[in-house]
């Protein structure tokens, strides 16, 4: 038997209802925010990510899925959102149009990971990412936007950790200050480590490596090397968040594993659902646009991953919205009223009601125990008595009871009841 890809799912019907609802949540709360849907390419060329994303990040050294095409370029599968829609909006000449722009999106991005629960190869995002607004209301209102989703999904346990990670002006700074911590320390640390500390020396504080971890907590923090704007707009967002009644933690250890960020940083973690706690990640990224070779577009945005929701929502008993079944399955009992109900259902599906009908010629009794898996809600029995009447017998499969319904009136009947 051929098998999936590792590190990939399959999402079946009866799990496939539950990402809907998330989907419909997300939309709901992005446009409740005046976001709009934005859909680009699953590939883009590996430059994009290079460029946009980092290459000190593991995600650009370790785990893209990159090829050369027919052509001999070199192609990447999207492994996150932002670096496309930078490029979508400066591509198609966004930056002329009304600011801020903002925009969400529903993806499958994808990373050459380690997979175990809550971390695929190939995975799903809900997206934000908000252009053009410098200000610290900028990214009280992406936070803001993030923290209404999880609330409207019924999410109780999940925790903001905030950090700001500064600008490029004090982060020199401080990049000095964890040389000088981490120099003594650089033999005892692993080999990613020891490329990070001449590369990005903030990275050494994401490292998960036991060995490194010993050293990391002890490190100077950024929050104490802020500049004095950098330290203002932070204030601000604390101040915002604060009024809007929006809890947080600060947490300095969150640096985020992308390397565009600047300023405020952000992750929405809880303990209900394992090893993988973060849900939703984001922050501000002023210098990603101008990388890619855009004019400077001050950006913040954030992305949740799909499936660790689901695994969140699981472990904190949300609720989901019923799941749809069908509204009416028309039963035949013979060759005659078998074709009536086919050509009932077509009628009915018209009028907005979900009917089935048989389709392997099987016995009543056979067709009943279907439409009771299938759920459907009534079961209308056509047979020869019903087709001299021109009426239909409905069982209501809730109740059991039964009343006879002309063919004309059948749909106003189900759309009352249903
Ligand atoms: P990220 O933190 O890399 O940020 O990913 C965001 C979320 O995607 C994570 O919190 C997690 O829930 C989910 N995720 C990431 N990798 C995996 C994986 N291998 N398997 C399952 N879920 C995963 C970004 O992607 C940024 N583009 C977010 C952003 C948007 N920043 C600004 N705008």
């Amino acid at each position: 038997m051929l098998v999936r890809p590792k590190g990939t799912k399959d999402m079946l019907p009866e799990e496939a209802y539950r990402w809907q609802y998330i989907e419909k949540i997300a939309r709901e709360t992005a446009e409740a925010f005046a976001f709009r849907e934005i859909r680009t390419p699953v590939f883009e060329y590996t430059e994009l990510f290079s460029r946009g994303v980092g290459d000190t990040s593991d995600i650009v050294n370790k785990e893209m899925y990159t090829f050369l095409d027919k052509g001999n370029r070199s192609i990447t599968l999207r492994p996150e959102g932002t670096a496309g829609v930078a490029r979508a909006f400066l591509e198609n000449g966004l930056a002329g149009g009304a600011m801020p722009f903002k925009a969400y999106y529903l993806i499958s991005a994808f990373r050459y990971e380690r997979p175990q629960a809550g971390r695929l190869r190939e995975f799903h995002q809900f997206g934000a990412e908000l252009y053009g607004a410098d200000g610290a209301y900028a990214d009280a209102e992406a936070i803001s936007l993030a923290d209404a989703f999880l609330k409207n999904l019924g999410l109780k346990q999940v925790k903001l950790r905030l950090n700001s990670i500064g600008c490029a002006h004090c982060r020199a700074k401080y990049h000095e200050a964890l040389k000088n911590y981490f120099a003594p320390h650089l033999d005892e640390m692993c080999s990613d480590c020891k490329a990070r500390f001449e590369k990005n020396p903030m990275r050494m504080l994401d490292c998960k490596e036991e060995g490194c971890k010993r050293f990391t907590a002890g490190a100077p923090k950024m929050l104490d090397y802020l500049c004095n704007d950098c330290k203002t707009h932070f204030g601000k967002v604390k101040e915002l968040l604060g009024a809007s009644g929006i809890a947080y933690e600060i947490d300095p250890s969150i640096v985020r594993g992308l390397d565009y960020y600047s300023r405020t940083v952000f992750e929405f973690v809880t303990s209900a659902a394992g090893a993988q706690g973060t849900v939703l990640g984001g922050g501000r990224y002023d210098t990603l646009l101008s990388e890619i070779g855009g004019k400077n577009v001050p950006a913040v945005g954030f992305a949740a991953g799909m499936e660790r929701l689901l695994m969140v929502m699981d472990a904190e008993n949300a609720p989901f919205d019923r799941e749809k079944t069908t509204d009416c399955y028309l039963l035949g009992m013979d060759e005659r009223s078998r074709e009536k109900a086919f050509t009932l259902a077509r009628e009915l599906r018209r009028a907005g009601v979900s009917a089935e009908t048989d389709l392997m010629t099987r016995s009543v009794k056979a067709q009943f125990k279907y439409a009771d898996k299938a759920g459907a809600r009534f079961v209308a029995v056509l047979g020869e008595a019903e087709l001299t009447e021109g009426a239909a017998e409905v069982k209501d499969m809730k109740t059991s009871s039964s009343e006879k319904i002309k063919f004309g009136e059948l749909a106003q009947y189900l759309l009352q009841r249903r």
